[in-house]
């Protein structure tokens, strides 16, 4: 592959893309977005994620990264933390447009709508940069022929880490193609646990108080309407995948669709 930007005295690892950074958006200290090339050949489904490096090492270091942008996108997203003195992000996060970023060939993972029995709702529960794969789905059409309504939920410490969000839901809204689909169908729920804002608490608190089902008016989740999905810490998974379970929703898979899945926010 031809490698854009500045040169690398290393080969591209086989089965790997070289990819072209396109754009890149800092948030906060510890959040970043970017925005590579695609390659033609290169196919997903919305919500899975990939193994990123970078080109300037002997063997470089893989993370995963949720695809942040949907199937039909031209290019790639990604959003990204920076862990200080993390092998990877630690460099990651000083990327500039025309520099190049190796991405493995091979996409994966469970959030996605193939994993889902249709449903009346979708509850998409994300902390961080959780949200990755929900800004994948939410802009994609084939989520709204499955489900009638999706609420969207993110948990952040801080407001000004809802910002990559706040962002991304805005946009879609004023998009000329998906804006009319998303009308009314599109629900954002934010909430902040260390600040003042609008919507305060863990979202797993939020539940079992019923504060958040309160909030938008909605009954509780149950398994004959409601389907979620789970991205987070590891300690966000676990207590959300409980109270799905105790909602009585059941498990899924790839090739076993059912009520609801779960997908670690990987880099930490
Ligand atoms: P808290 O401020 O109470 O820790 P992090 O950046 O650590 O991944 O956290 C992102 C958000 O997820 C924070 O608002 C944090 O709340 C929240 N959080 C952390 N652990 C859990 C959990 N087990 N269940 C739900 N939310 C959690």
């Amino acid at each position: 592959p031809i490698v854009e930007g500045k040169p690398s005295p290393f080969a591209v690892p086989a089965g790997c893309f070289a990819l072209s950074v396109r754009e890149v958006q800092h948030y906060t200290d510890r959040l970043f977005r970017f925005r590579v090339s695609r390659p033609r050949e290169f196919r997903f489904r919305s919500g899975e994620f990939v193994m990123i490096g970078l080109p300037n090492a002997e063997k470089p270091v893989f993370r995963a990264y949720s695809i942040a942008s949907p199937a039909w996108d031209e290019e790639l997203e990604f959003f990204s933390i920076k862990v200080p003195d993390g092998p990877l992000t630690e460099h990651l996060q000083k990327i500039r447009e025309g520099d190049t970023i190796l991405m493995r060939k091979k996409p994966t993972g469970t959030l996605v709508n193939d994993a889902l029995e249709p449903g009346k709702r979708l509850w998409m529960f994300s902390t961080g940069t959780g949200i990755a794969p929900f800004a994948s789905l939410i802009r994609d059409p084939e989520t709204y022929d499955k489900f009638g309504t999706l609420i969207l939920t993110h948990g952040c410490r801080l407001v000004d880490e809802l910002k990559y969000g706040q962002d991304l839901v805005a946009a879609l809204r004023e998009d000329p193609l998906i804006g009319e689909l998303v009308e009314g169908r599109l629900i954002h729920y934010p909430t902040v646990t260390r600040e003042p804002f609008e919507h305060q608490g863990r979202i797993t608190d939020l539940i079992t108080s019923g504060k958040l089902f309160e909030d938008l008016g909605l009954s509780r989740m149950g398994p004959e309407d409601d389907r979620a999905m789970i991205c987070g810490s590891m300690a966000m998974l676990k207590d959300t995948k409980e109270l799905c379970l105790s909602h009585g929703l059941e498990e899924g898979a790839n090739n076993k669709p059912a009520q609801f899945v779960v997908e670690r926010a990987f880099v930490d």
